[in-house]
């Protein structure tokens, strides 16, 4: 069983704290307010949360949970710190670290005095990079210790949600940690050990993305049922029995397809259904925030990749893929196709590799080249072999996934310029020769 000294009493530091506890691990909990650590120490909680009144009374009776105000002893007492202190906004929005960077001063004042191994594990919400640019330099200056070597660093984000955040605690979605440092991979992963979900072990500023990009993406849900909503009232119908309907589809709607970035989405539905349903609130005069900014952000990521291209420098481009995804002829709103035609109409010589758009036009399969509404020449620009049209390419644009193809790639890659927008390799990322849309 571990020690664990836990600073901040708020939602997240008593729930994980009274947790641990039950779990049998040895916890302190510390706050500079009084008001809360007396409270811990009567067996009462200091927030109103389902079980936590329990949690909190039947483990500071067992003795597994106490709290105090003396941050020094905390630290000296227990093999690891859990940083769980507020992280409000700054006047310009920005993530306010003040709270988080004073505590770690604290503790580093106290690893200064300790001699054995400690792990300072934060699990505020702080954006990428903050462990590594503030708590780490602070921890560092106060202990005179190194992050990693002398003392032990982690990033763990907390995801449970006010009012089950007990039963969040025990069956979480998600756990994911980031580490510097055996020791404190090795506490993380044993706390973790028996809870039934994956623990995801990554660097420090994955860990701190993955808590944004999954609170941005509850917030972006809610915006969208809500735009949803709006639209379906305006037209009569009942927008949460759509979004009931909607949430069912495990295969489309929550699928995972469509949630790797990447480029931007076309053919022959998305484009044009976001348009018609924009269309639709408009013609009721309902607001239509998100789909305006869902079009206006597709298009900026066709515009992305022509930049990556134009960046290159080179006359010749060989885009591998032009249909609107692997698999189809499909050219209908290809975003392949206007990216295409923009560099077409800046002077650059395209040529074109794609099996399922080649056969279309060798087997002269009726409506071959369907949907083409920007490259009325693309037929001539089709390489039938993918070996030529490297080779004869200044920059390679890699804008399908085809299996066979990913070796040849990974080889051109070595030799000239490659823009990949879909990632051939997951090994690959962006470096002299090689650029990848978001990787
Ligand atoms: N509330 C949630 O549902 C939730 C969920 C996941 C993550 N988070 C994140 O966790 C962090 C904590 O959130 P919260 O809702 O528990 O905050 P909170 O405001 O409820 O609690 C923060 C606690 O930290 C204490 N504190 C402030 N400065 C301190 C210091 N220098 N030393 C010791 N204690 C200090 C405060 O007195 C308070 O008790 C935030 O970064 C938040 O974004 C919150």
């Amino acid at each position: 069983m571990a020690k664990i000294s836990v600073f901040g009493i708020g939602y997240v530091g008593v729930v994980s704290a009274a947790c641990l506890a039950r779990d049998g691990h040895d916890v302190i909990a510390v706050d500079v307010d009084t008001g809360k650590v007396d409270s811990i120490n009567s067996g009462l909680t200091p927030i109103v949360e389902e079980g936590i009144g329990e949690l909190v009374a039947e483990t500071v009776a067992s003795g597994t949970l106490r709290a105090t105000t003396d941050f020094e002893a905390a630290v000296l007492e227990t093999d690891a710190s859990f940083v769980c202190v507020g992280t409000p906004s700054a006047d310009d929005g920005s993530v306010g670290l003040v709270y988080v960077t004073s505590v770690c001063e604290h503790i580093g004042a106290a690893l200064a005095k300790k001699d054995d191994f400690h792990s300072v594990v934060i699990r505020s919400t702080i954006v990428p990079g903050s462990t590594e640019d503030a708590c780490i330099p602070v921890l560092e200056k106060a202990s005179g210790k190194t992050a990693g070597k002398e003392f032990g660093m982690g990033y763990y984000p907390e995801f449970l949600r006010e009012s089950t955040a007990i039963a969040d605690y025990y069956d979480p979605g998600l756990i994911v940690f980031g580490y510097l440092d055996e020791g404190t991979k090795k506490i993380l992963a044993g706390l973790n050990a028996d809870l039934p979900c994956k623990t995801q072990m990554v660097d420090i500023r994955t860990a701190e993305m993955v808590k944004y990009t999954s609170n941005t993406w509850r917030a972006v849900k809610v915006t969208f049922a809500n735009e949803i909503g709006n639209i379906a009232k305006d037209n009569g119908i009942d927008g949460q029995t759509v979004m009931e309907i909607l949430c069912s589809d495990d295969k489309a709607a929550m699928s995972p397809y469509f949630m790797r970035p990447g480029f931007a989405f076309g053919g022959s539905c998305l484009p044009k259904d976001v348009r018609a349903l924009r269309q639709l609130a408009q013609s009721k005069g309902t607001p239509h925030h998100m789909l305006d900014a869902v079009l206006t952000a597709n298009e900026a990521q066709i515009a992305k990749a022509e930049q990556m291209v134009l960046d290159r420098g080179t006359e010749k481009v060989g885009f591998v893929g032009i249909s609107f995804k692997p698999g189809t002829d499909d050219l209908r709103e290809s975003p392949l196709v206007a990216l295409a035609a923009r560099l077409v109409d800046k002077g650059i010589d395209v040529s074109i590799y794609d099996p399922f758009v080649q056969e279309a036009y060798d087997t002269e399969t009726p409506g071959a080249g369907r949907g083409n509404d920007h490259l009325p020449d693309l037929e001539s620009r089709l390489v039938s072999d993918l070996d030529d049209l490297i080779e004869n390419s200044g920059t390679v644009l890699v804008g399908n996934f085809y299996h066979d193809a990913v070796e040849r790639i990974k080889q051109a890659a070595q030799r000239r310029p490659v823009v990949d927008l879909t990632r051939v390799n997951r090994e690959m990322v962006t470096n002299d020769s090689y650029h990848g849309i978001c990787w």
